[in-house]
């Protein structure tokens, strides 16, 4: 697979995507919609991590690419900068990130977001430590495949030899990712000085641009809506209007109406709890590290079908992100709260559907 050469990319017509139900397990190659549960992917080994690569631009029309990185204890890059902008957010373990200076940990729940050109180093901390990462755009995907050996593992391997520096930074050029000069940390050390006492408060507001920032979980920009928090991890001002990040949180909640977008794409990642959706005529049922991807024109609908849900909504472009502005009310609360009885915003609705980019075409699953 020649992964050097960027592919042109297949993107079928709103009808086509209409009318096809998501691929199940496998990535389609072209952009159409498609499931996968936690596990699957094109996997590859690079030293001690798995890396396990569940979108890639020839799938997302060359919006965006995402893997899982599951790794051992002390697997570290060097300090680096995408071309592309970048979100990560940990679902296991610890991870050491060295940013703009700082060093930080992060833990289940937290997330960074790096803009393009911004150096970063990671470091696990954890035996078992695993995260999500997201590249807006398409100049860096290709250094996995090139880099890493095909797998069909779903373990990081305990006996791989570390990727040699030299063979790193003779594909990094080529990728468009600069190395940095790094001096080396003593991952104990740096935690020990680092490790933050409890904030006196939680970050509820995200920086006015573009640069790299860290939240806490529990942290973010917070929006309610009837019994759901959505809040903003990342805005599309931060990557350069390639994606923006909702985590949203609640109780089990029905099926909202079915619809569809003309340019905007959602990629539905299960956190915890259990999501259905409604995609293509279909209805899957997302257990925790399963994604689906929707690209626009899918018709789809989703629900919470769990007491304690958890969902990261990865959305592009940027076209989008005014629907949640709209719909919901700012709030400090960093969890959602079971009012349960407000009405239902049918006037701001009203807005979304004459001025963004969505069509309702019917009513809820079931309904
Ligand atoms: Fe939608």
């Amino acid at each position: 697979m020649a992964y050097d050469i960027p592919p042109a990319y297949d993107i079928p017509s709103l009808e086509t995507v209409r009318s096809t139900p998501p691929l199940r397990g496998a990535l389609p190659g072209a952009r159409l919609p498609y499931a996968l549960e936690h596990g699957e992917g094109h996997r590859f080994d690079l030293g001690r991590a798995l890396v396990t690569v569940i979108a890639r631009p020839e799938d997302t029309g060359g919006a965006f690419w995402a893997a899982w990185v599951l790794g051992g204890r002390d697997v570290a890059t060097p300090c680096i900068s995408h071309a592309d902008p970048q979100f990560l957010y940990v679902t296991e373990g610890r991870l050491q990130l060295r940013l703009a200076g700082a060093t930080r940990i992060l833990v289940p729940g937290d997330s960074a977001t790096i803009p393009a050109g911004s150096p970063a180093a990671l470091r696990l901390l954890s035996h078992r430590t695993r995260f999500l990462a997201v590249l807006g755009g398409t100049s860096t995907f290709g250094l996995v495949p090139a880099l890493g050996l095909a797998t069909e593992r779903r373990m990081y391997d305990l006996h791989a030899a570390d990727v040699s520096a030299a063979r790193a930074g003779e594909l990094a050029a080529r990728f468009g990712i600069a190395v940095h000069e790094l001096p080396d940390v003593d991952a104990a050390a740096a935690e020990a000085i680092t490790e933050p006492a409890a904030p006196p408060s939680l970050a509820t507001a995200l920086p006015a641009e573009a640069q790299p920032y860290v939240l806490e979980a529990g942290e973010g920009e917070h929006l309610e809506s009837l019994d759901q928090l959505n809040t903003f991890l990342a805005r599309a001002r931060h990557t350069g209007g390639s994606f923006f990040a909702v985590h949203t949180s609640g109780g089990r909640s029905p099926y909202i109406p079915r619809h569809f977008h003309r340019l905007h794409t959602e990629n539905f990642l299960c956190l915890q709890g259990r999501i259905l959706l409604h995609a293509g005529g279909q209805e899957i049922a997302l257990h925790p590290g399963d994604f689906l991807h929707a690209p626009a024109g899918t018709i789809h609908s989703f629900s919470f079908a769990a007491h304690h849900t958890q969902m990261l909504g990865i959305l592009t472009t940027e076209v989008f992100e005014p629907f949640f502005d709209w719909m919901n009310r700012p709030t400090d609360a960093p969890v959602h709260q079971e009012i349960g009885d407000r009405a239902f915003p049918a006037e701001a609705f009203g807005r979304v559907q004459a001025e963004l980019d969505v069509e309702v075409v019917g009513p809820p699953p079931g309904v």
